[in-house]
């Protein structure tokens, strides 16, 4: 048995009033269709993955090309059935189909394979995977023959329901499994006479059952799975369980998350054991946290690694960065790309740090900004200190050593290198390299005029 799997996402998704297709926006960082996607592969290979485009066809197919899969040009989207009529030349040569929608994002391989493995047994030319949801509203209904049979008459559209039919519960999923050859011996015989003035795959139910063909249903054990986003809230429902999900299987595997529901964490997301996740945090991309670490509230940490042991004080922003175990970060410090901070380095309040290299035990605690920088181990970069890398055209290098003390407010003025042990002076404009062990000095000496002040209150008292 040959078996294709079609991806219906060419829809503008008119309900969500945004210009990006819907199948682009993203629930638990993702697009949709791309978690569509990752479910269709773990049952076919991606040649055999056939996608609907139409609406912004360019961005969606550029979004998943990474992935292999096929696509369809449905330049005019006259609706699902009119996708699956558009996707019939691609298709030839394929025994069965599985059709999926790209806005149904939950959906897991397990149960995609046990809707195809019930359609073989059924020997049906449609199985529908239905559910029964709390609420079933917006969704098409599934009536069966009779309540305990797998055989189904049609599905009807929530706008074409008899007041009889309101009270069925059981939902169309908007994923089928077909025999190719009678649905497509019958797609032609779809009408547009319907509220939408569009050709509803649903109505193929009724088509096949009229022609003599076996229609069934099977259930989805899971309603959650097969839940649509059509709305903006919808889907922030669908990106919610989705990262409470996340959020469960690092609980399981040891992680402490304080109010899980204020978090927002990806799946690609890694977490040690004993680790403790404080509200409102959010951990992103291919972000990896070591063991007994601590985040504290309202940090963002993306696509960083994190060794164990760290604690990351409140309100940090930590960007394509890593930190070595022990380290000690925030609050309020901002790690751009490129950041690496040693083991046990401390970065401290107000401190902005990118493609610079702390190394173990460097501190740089106070409003700080180092910026294309190494910093030796054992170095402290006094409060206010910072590295001049840009000269309006080009970036420039700051090599500071091991073990130097860099006094409060010193502007070190890039390129330059400042040897191991040195001293710099408060409130310096280092221009010039400085050796090992030296004191480098930037700055004018002080004047103190005794008694200026008092003669300027009483000027009087000048003569
Ligand atoms: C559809 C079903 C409904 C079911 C629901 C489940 C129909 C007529 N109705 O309704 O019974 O309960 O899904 O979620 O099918 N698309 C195309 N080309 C088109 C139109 C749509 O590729 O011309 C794609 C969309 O991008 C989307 C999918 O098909 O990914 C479903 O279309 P949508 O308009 O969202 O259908 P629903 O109204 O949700
Ligand atoms: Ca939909």
């Amino acid at each position: 048995m040959k078996l294709a799997i079609v991806i219906m996402a060419a829809g503008k998704g008119t309900r969500l009033k945004s210009k990006r297709s819907k199948v682009l926006h993203e629930i638990g960082g993702k697009p949709l269709l791309t978690h569509v996607i990752a479910s269709a592969s773990r049952i076919v290979p991606p040649e055999d993955i056939y996608v609907v485009v139409g609406h912004e066809a360019a961005q969606v197919e550029n979004a998943v090309k990474d992935t292999g899969v096929k696509f369809v040009h449905q330049t005019e989207q006259r609706g699902t059935g009119h996708a699956i009529q558009t996707a019939q030349e691609a298709v030839r040569g394929y025994d069965s189909l599985l059709v999926l929608s790209g806005d149904v994002p939950l959906l897991k391989p397990e149960t995609i394979a046990e809707l195809r493995d019930f359609h073989l047994g059924q020997q049906a030319a449609m199985t529908i995977l239905t559910a029964s949801p709390g609420d079933p509203t917006g969704y098409g209904r599934v009536l069966r023959k009779n309540v305990n049979s797998p055989e189904v008459t049609a599905i009807v559209e929530q706008k074409a329901l008899t007041p009889e039919q309101q009270s069925v519960r059981e939902i169309n999923s908007g994923i089928y499994a077909f025999q190719a050859a009678p649905l497509f011996a019958h797609i032609d015989e779809l009408t547009n006479n319907n509220a939408h003035g569009e050709y509803y795959l649903t109505d193929i139910a009724a088509l096949l059952v009229k022609a003599g063909d076996r229609v069934a249903a099977f259930e989805a054990a899971n309603p959650a799975e097969v839940l649509g986003a059509n709305t903006i809230a919808e889907m922030m429902e669908l990106d919610r369980v989705l990262r409470m999900e996340t959020a469960r299987n690092l609980m399981a595997n040891g992680v402490t998350i304080l109010r899980p529901e204020t978090t927002v964490i990806d799946a690609t997301v890694e977490v040690g054991a004993d680790t403790v996740i404080e509200p409102f945090v959010q951990l992103l991309g291919e972000t990896r946290i070591g063991e007994d670490c601590r985040v504290r509230s309202y940090s963002v940490i993306e696509n960083s690694t994190i060794a164990d042991k760290v604690l990351v004080r409140q309100g940090c922003v930590i960007l394509d960065s890593k930190i070595e175990t022990g380290a000690l970060i925030g609050p309020f410090s901002h790690l751009r790309p490129g950041s690496e901070i040693g083991e046990g380095a401390h970065v401290g309040n107000f401190v902005e740090t990118k493609k610079a290299k702390l190394g173990k035990g460097a501190k740089a605690n106070h409003l700080t900004y180092l910026g294309d920088a190494e910093i030796g181990s054992g170095t402290n970069v006094g409060a206010g200190v910072i590295t001049c890398n840009y000269d309006g055209v080009h970036k420039h290098r700051t090599l500071i050593g091991e073990s130097v003390f860099v006094g409060s407010d010193s502007t070190l003025v890039a390129p330059l290198t400042i040897g191991n042990g040195a001293y710099i002076a408060a409130g310096s404009c280092i221009t010039e390299d400085v050796p090992d062990d030296a004191l480098a000095l930037g700055r004018s000496r002080q004047t103190t005029k005794e008694g200026w002040a008092t003669l300027k209150r009483r000027p009087e008292e000048k003569a």
